[in-house]
C-alpha cells in the first residue's frame, strides 16, 4: 500500500487524489483524521511515535511536515523515518527543497532529512521541490493595488504545486525505477515580480527589506517565520532562485503548467 503523509495540506492532498484517481492502493496520513474508515485516511502525527503504524506500507510518500524551528522539524522527520525503518517500508519518496534553495531559512531541515534517509536502510527517491508558484503569488499579493514585496528584478523558478504532486504520485506508482535518484525540480521558467504585476494590471513598487521586516513584525507571526520569509525575498532579489530545469517534464504525463499564470491567480485570490 502507498501511504501519503500530510494529506490535510495542499501538496499531500493533491498527491493523494491523483493516486486515487489512478486506482492505486493508497491511504493518507493526517493529524486530524476524522475517525471514518471510509475516507482512506489514518491518524499520523510525526510528533507522536505511537501513531506511526506503517506495517502495511510498501511505499511512503513523505511530505515534509510544516514549517517550525529546525529542531522541531528534524525531530519529527527523524521519528517518521525511524518508524518506517522499523516497519520495513519498501521505499521512501521525500519532498525536499530545490538545489538553489540552500540560502533559504528552511533549507537545513530538508538537507538533514535527505541525509538521514540516504544513510538509512530504505530505498529512496528525493524530490528537490522548487518554491510553489502559489506561494510566490501569495507573497506578491498587491497591497492597495500595488505589489510592494521586495523581490528585485530577477526571476524565480517557481513551480506549480500540481506539477510537483503529479510527479511525486507518478514515482509512487513505479518507485523501483526511481530508486536512488535525487530530482532537482525548480520550475521550467523563471518569473519576475514585474511579470506578475503586468499580468494583474497593477504596478510593482518594491519596498525596502526593512519595510518588509516591519510589516512582518506587525503581523503577529510565529518567531521563526519572519526570517524564513525574509530569506525568500533576499534570495529572489539577488538572483539565487533563478535556476530552472526541465526535469519535471520527464516526470509528468503532460506539459508542465505555466507558473506565471498560477502565481498571478494566487496573488489575485489572496488580494
Ligand atoms: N516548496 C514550497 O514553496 C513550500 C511552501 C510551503 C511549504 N513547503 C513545505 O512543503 C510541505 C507541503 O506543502 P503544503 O503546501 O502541502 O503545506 P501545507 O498545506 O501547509 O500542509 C502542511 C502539512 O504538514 C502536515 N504536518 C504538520 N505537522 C505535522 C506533524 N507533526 N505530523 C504529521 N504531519 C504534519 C500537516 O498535516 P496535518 O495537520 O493534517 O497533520 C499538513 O498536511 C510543507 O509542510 C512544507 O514543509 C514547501
Amino acid at each position: 500500500m502507498i501511504l501519503v503523509t500530510g494529506i490535510s495540506g495542499n501538496l499531500g492532498q493533491a498527491i493523494f487524489q491523483y493516486l486515487k484517481t489512478h486506482g492505486a492502493d493508497v491511504t493518507g496520513g493526517t493529524r486530524n483524521h476524522d475517525g471514518s474508515a471510509q475516507t482512506q485516511t489514518r491518524t499520523l502525527d510525526f510528533d507522536d511515535p505511537q501513531t506511526l503504524a506503517l506495517d502495511d506500507v510498501s511505499t511512503l510518500v513523505f511530505v515534509s511536515a510544516g514549517t517550525a524551528e529546525d529542531d522541531v522539524v528534524i525531530g519529527r522527520h527523524q521519528n517518521l523515518i525511524t518508524a518506517a525503518e522499523k516497519a520495513g517500508v519498501g521505499h521512501i519518496i521525500y519532498t525536499s527543497l530545490a538545489d538553489h534553495g540552500d540560502h533559504l531559512g528552511f533549507a537545513l531541515a530538508h538537507r538533514w532529512t535527505e541525509r538521514r534517509i540516504q544513510e538509512g536502510s530504505i530505498p529512496w527517491t528525493i524530490l528537490r521541490n522548487g518554491l510553489y508558484a502559489e506561494l510566490i503569488g501569495q507573497l506578491l499579493t498587491p497591497v492597495d493595488g500595488v505589489i510592494t514585496a521586495p523581490f528585485g528584478n530577477r526571476g524565480v523558478a517557481a513551480i506549480p504545486r500540481q506539477d510537483l504532486a503529479e510527479a511525486a504520485a507518478n514515482i509512487a506508482l513505479a518507485p523501483k525505477k526511481h530508486a536512488g535518484q535525487v530530482y532537482n525540480l525548480p520550475g521550467t521558467r523563471a518569473i519576475t515580480a514585474k511579470q506578475v504585476a503586468d499580468r494583474l494590471g497593477t504596478d510593482y513598487r518594491p519596498q525596502t527589506m526593512a519595510g518588509l521586516r516591519s510589516s512582518l513584525d506587525a503581523a503577529g507571526l510565529l518567531p521563526f517565520q519572519p526570517d524564513m520569509l525574509m530569506s525568500i525575498h533576499s534570495a529572489a532579489s539577488y538572483g539565487f532562485l533563478e535556476d530552472t530545469t526541465d526535469t519535471i517534464t520527464s516526470l509528468l504525463n503532460r506539459a508542465p503548467l505555466d507558473p506565471l499564470i498560477i502565481a498571478a491567480n494566487s496573488a489575485r485570490q489572496v488580494g
